[in-house]
């Protein structure tokens, strides 16, 4: 029987160049989409998925990631001694008390690929996931991680999480062909970054992996690639040649945080689903446009 998914890997060690000077010193999986940082709706979504361990790979401004993890004791005794009990609430359950977090440095940006081979020492040989936070899926009923612990249940073999993009924009994503179009289909290839012309097809890689654990013999040996970056994506590739991969389209809407109008795209659609704030954002919304 096919295992279940006890780990996440969650790299945040990238320069986050497009939202200079916002990520100067903080990374930008600490920029809050209306009240939470990034980093947060991908640990949640983990958590839904029964992920147990966190395994943040940060880079340089990495206490931002920890402390935001890590116990605030003067803060909740400052909200406790003023009876702010919700926000105390709020404080407190950032992490549940059955999943710990665990922390890995890569100490240059050499790529995703070779944030993901910094895991290795934590994960093992079992399969786990990988989440981008600044992909951020929102799906009203099941979370796009748990969609796909679900498929691995099935296959037990690596899967990627995907979506059908514009055919112009196949140069910004890892871009797989398959054999059909199912929402889970065999992946016959994959290819970094290709130009809309050499691309195999329009269906693109975005920030939720689950891997096996033979992945990291693979990024090992794993070059640069596109950017100069040791790229996952290229481990992938080698990884296929010994095992099946899969690739899934996820249930849901995804918006592309890291750059800065996929970022406003989520701010105001996550206002929208806010139970306190709909309603007012709503209103303005609308005075805001027709008037
Ligand atoms: P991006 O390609 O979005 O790069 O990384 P970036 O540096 O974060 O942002 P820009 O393009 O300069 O604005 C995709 C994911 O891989 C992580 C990033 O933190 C992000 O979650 N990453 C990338 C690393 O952890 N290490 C790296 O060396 C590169």
């Amino acid at each position: 029987m096919a295992k279940s998914i006890r780990k996440a890997v969650f790299p945040v060690a990238g320069l986050g160049t497009r939202f200079l000077p916002a990520t100067k010193a903080s990374p930008k999986e600490m920029l809050p989409v209306v009240d939470k940082p990034l980093i947060q709706y991908a640990v949640e979504e983990a958590v839904e998925a029964g992920v147990e361990v966190m395994v943040f790979v940060t880079g340089r401004n990495k206490t931002a990631i920890s402390n935001h993890f890590d116990t605030a004791y003067e803060l909740e005794s400052e909200l406790e001694s003023r009876g702010k009990d919700k926000m105390l609430e709020v404080v407190r359950s950032i992490v549940p008390s059955h999943v710990s977090c665990v922390f890995i440095r890569q100490s240059m940006p050499l790529g995703l690929g070779h944030a993901v081979l910094c895991a290795e020492p934590v994960v093992g040989n079992e399969p786990f996931a990988v989440i981008l936070a600044d992909d951020l899926i929102h799906n009203s009923s099941k979370g796009c991680l748990s969609q796909m612990v679900e498929a691995f249940s099935t296959t037990g073999c690596s899967i990627l999480g995907t979506e059908v993009i514009d055919p112009q924009e196949t140069g910004s994503y890892g871009i797989v062909d398959t054999n059909g179009s199912e929402q889970l289909a065999e992946v016959k290839g994959i290819v970094e970054k290709p130009h809309p012309d050499e691309a195999p097809s329009n269906r693109a890689v975005v920030g939720r992996y689950i891997l096996t654990g033979d992945i990291f013999h693979h990024l090992a040996q794993t070059g640069k690639g596109a950017g100069g970056e040791i790229q996952l994506t290229d481990g992938i590739a080698r990884l296929m040649q010994e095992q099946g991969v899969m690739a899934y389209a996820f249930q849901g809407t995804r918006y592309d945080c890291g750059s800065k109008l996929g970022y406003l795209m989520a701010t105001v659609d996550y206002a929208l689903y806010h139970e306190e704030l709909a309603d007012e954002f709503k209103d303005w919304l609308r005075r805001r446009f027709i008037s």
